[in-house]
């Protein structure tokens, strides 16, 4: 079927350049960058979203000056040999049609580094609060050096072949410094935000005059509609609107919306920002259909669609052919941002390919059909059936419960996983049926039962359990485990305690839905999520007016009463009355039949929590790799 997406497909001018169609991937941060040069990796990951078929790739934040390094990933646009990095990529984008450019970036204040750190320079010493920077005012010498440090990187870009630059004035780094006033109280003539701004985009401009340049602003920011004003008399040839503030916690989630924020989020803020330029819009775009909506609107004249394309990058072909039932929607769950902060290279909880182009190939019809047998319908039982189902394998899989998606359909009670979990059980459905898996439900499997398959591969999905710890003496109160309290009818009316080891989200969704369901609810602990997914699950959570008791850990309860120990001062003991008792305490693998099938002397492969739990992203991986292996 040919597409009906004629706004998304139609072809945009931007300045000097021509874009086949309106699908962008902004900039991001991949973490295969390694001495501030692009990887093969980053090759590979770039070349794979072209040949999906984006309009545009603007490559991650480079910085224009050593001080302005955010990472010691950060690709480094000072460096001339980066002249050669940026043509490989050139080279492996070029053919496919899409156009190419980079973004040119100071981190000012910001700074996501170890020691030994240099000192991160600002229009004024003000210290910032997510990274905890504590930054000194820029001398005026070395503004006017960071300034032709934009227009040096401009050069190299050009130098490099790549078809533009975008100007990151966004998310609150050095440009947004400048203009904000309680960030710029500097006395000298930089006090005027807009100068530095304008010093800026001149610069690149003079340095770059025949490549497409363009500027990204947060449109929610109080700065965004002034420098969009400001660049409205500018020689530029578009402006990028995208959300979020890198300096602050709740700003930071902003970035990158979860999937608890609405889709197309960015639409509301684009439409206060000045048209004086073509303008991409991004945030939370991940539809292409909705997408092609915010165009024929007038919303944007391109839309980002970055996750979407981490997830699938060949969105845009699929879109493009009609074959909209085969995209791989993003869930907006930010492993891919995770991974950029705990410094390892961009991955995806729904493609385990993202980042890893050059090691797991792309699926190819098998050459000769056999059988597997999959236990397990959770993510990574799923992933194994998909991978080979699609390949042409004939798959059947047993799952004992009734339904699929394991601990992720469970989780999925919750406000906080309600849409994770509709995305990935509605996607796995959707490829189990477009593959011709079979999939048996009620199907709890002996070894004599998988054998009795006769397949030629077998892959053990089982997944996990809650642990319980049988020190533990727990009396005079109701006690649950979290994921039965998810499973079943929320009771309402009670005092409920949630004892939370520390690093599961099933603790902080069962302490939601209780809230939600009008429980009282004190939760002790809740430290371990990454915090892009933690700082909404905190702002909900206060907001339901759920008690947080942090560095708890539970000794036991009695008598309508649930005591916990400080963690750090352990003589200290804290005691909240309670009915109910829901406990969080860690799970522990299910490798029941693992150990029944290794007895019997079956070759087979394990994939996910039952291997020892771990977390959604690691599942699908596991499961794609153990059909991989099992089959090859
Ligand atoms: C891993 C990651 C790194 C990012 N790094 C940058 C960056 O270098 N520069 C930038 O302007 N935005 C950066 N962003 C924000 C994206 O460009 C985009 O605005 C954001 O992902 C929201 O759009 P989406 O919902 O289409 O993904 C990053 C996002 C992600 C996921």
């Amino acid at each position: 079927m040919a597409s009906t997406l004629e706004h998304l497909f139609s072809p945009l001018t931007l300045g000097p350049v021509e874009l086949e169609n309106r699908i962008v991937s902004t900039a991001h941060q991949t973490t295969l960058v390694h001495d501030h040069l692009p990887s093969d990796d980053f090759v590979a990951y770039h070349e794979a979203r072209a040949r999906g078929g984006a309009g545009l790739i603007v490559l991650e934040a480079t910085a224009v000056h050593p001080s302005g390094l955010l990472t010691p990933h950060t690709l480094g646009g000072y460096l001339p040999e980066l002249v050669r990095g940026y043509r490989r990529v050139v080279e492996a984008v070029r053919p496919t049609g899409t156009r190419l450019f980079v973004q040119l970036f100071h981190g000012g204040r910001e700074q996501i580094a170890s020691a030994p750190r240099s000192p991160a320079l600002a229009p004024s010493p003000v210290p910032s609060q997510r990274f905890r920077v504590e930054p000194r005012a820029m001398r005026s010498g070395e503004i006017d050096e960071i300034v032709a440090g934009y227009a040096q990187a401009a050069e190299i870009a050009a130098a490099g072949g790549l078809d533009g630059v975008e100007i990151s004035a966004a998310h609150r780094y050095l440009i947004e410094e400048f203009f904000d006033p309680s960030l710029n109280r500097r006395e000298d003539e930089w006090r005027d935000g807009g100068r530095f701004l304008l010093a800026v985009v001149r610069a690149v401009r003079a340095a770059a005059s025949d490549l497409c340049v363009g500027v990204r602003l947060s449109a929610d920011s109080s700065s965004g509609a002034g420098m969009a004003r400001l660049l409205s008399g500018e020689d530029v040839d578009y402006v990028s609107v995208a959300l979020g503030d890198s300096s602050t916690y709740l700003g930071s989630v902003g970035i990158v919306p979860p999937g608890t924020t609405g889709e197309n989020a960015i639409a509301e803020p684009a439409a206060a920002i000045d048209r004086a330029h073509a303008l991409i819009a991004t945030s939370r775009i991940v539809d292409v259909a909705a997408a092609d909506r915010l165009l024929a609107a007038g919303v944007a004249d391109a839309v980002g669609m970055t996750r979407a394309l981490i997830a699938d990058p060949e969105l845009p072909t699929k879109a493009r052919d009609g074959r909209l039932d085969e995209i791989v929607p993003c869930i907006a769950c930010n492993a891919c941002i995770a991974h950029y902060h705990a410094g390892t290279p961009i991955a995806c909880t729904v493609n385990p390919r993202t980042g890893r182009e050059r090691q797991i190939e792309p699926r190819r019809p098998a050459r000769s059909r056999r059988r597997l047998v999959v236990v397990g319908a959770g993510p990574a039982g799923l992933a194994a059936a998909v991978e080979a189902g699609a390949a042409g394998h004939d798959v059947v899989v047993l799952e004992r419960s009734q339904r699929i998606g394991g601990q992720i359909a469970l989780a999925g009670a919750a406000p906080g996983n309600a849409g994770i979990a509709a995305a990935l059980v509605g996607t796995a459905r959707r490829q189990l049926a477009a593959a011709g898996v079979e999939l048996r439900l009620g199907a709890s499997a002996s070894a004599g039962d998988v054998l009795a398959e006769e397949s030629d591969g077998v892959v053990v999905a089982t997944g996990a359990r809650p642990y319980v710890d049988p020190d533990l003496e727990l009396e005079g109160v109701e006690v649950h485990d979290a994921w039965t309290v998810l499973a079943r009818d929320m009771p309402a009316g009670l005092r409920v305690v949630v004892a939370d080891w520390g690093g599961d989200p099933g603790a902080l969704d069962a302490a939601e839905a209780l809230a939600a369901a009008g429980n009282n609810v004190t939760l002790a602990v809740a430290e371990g999520l990454h915090q892009y997914r933690r700082n909404l699950y905190l702002q909900r959570l206060y907001r339901a007016e759920v008690t947080i008791g942090h560095h708890l850990e539970l000794t036991g309860a009695s008598g309508g009463a649930v005591r916990f120990r400080n963690a750090f001062a352990p003589e200290r003991e804290t005691t909240f009355e309670a009915d109910v008792l829901v406990l969080s305490l860690g799970r522990v693998p299910e490798d029941g039949l693992a150990a029944e099938l290794a007895a019997a002397g079956a070759s087979f492969e394990e994939a996910g929590d039952c291997r020892a739990p771990r977390s959604l992203e690691e599942a699908v991986l596991e499961g794609t790799l153990a059909a991989r292996r099992v089959l090859a």
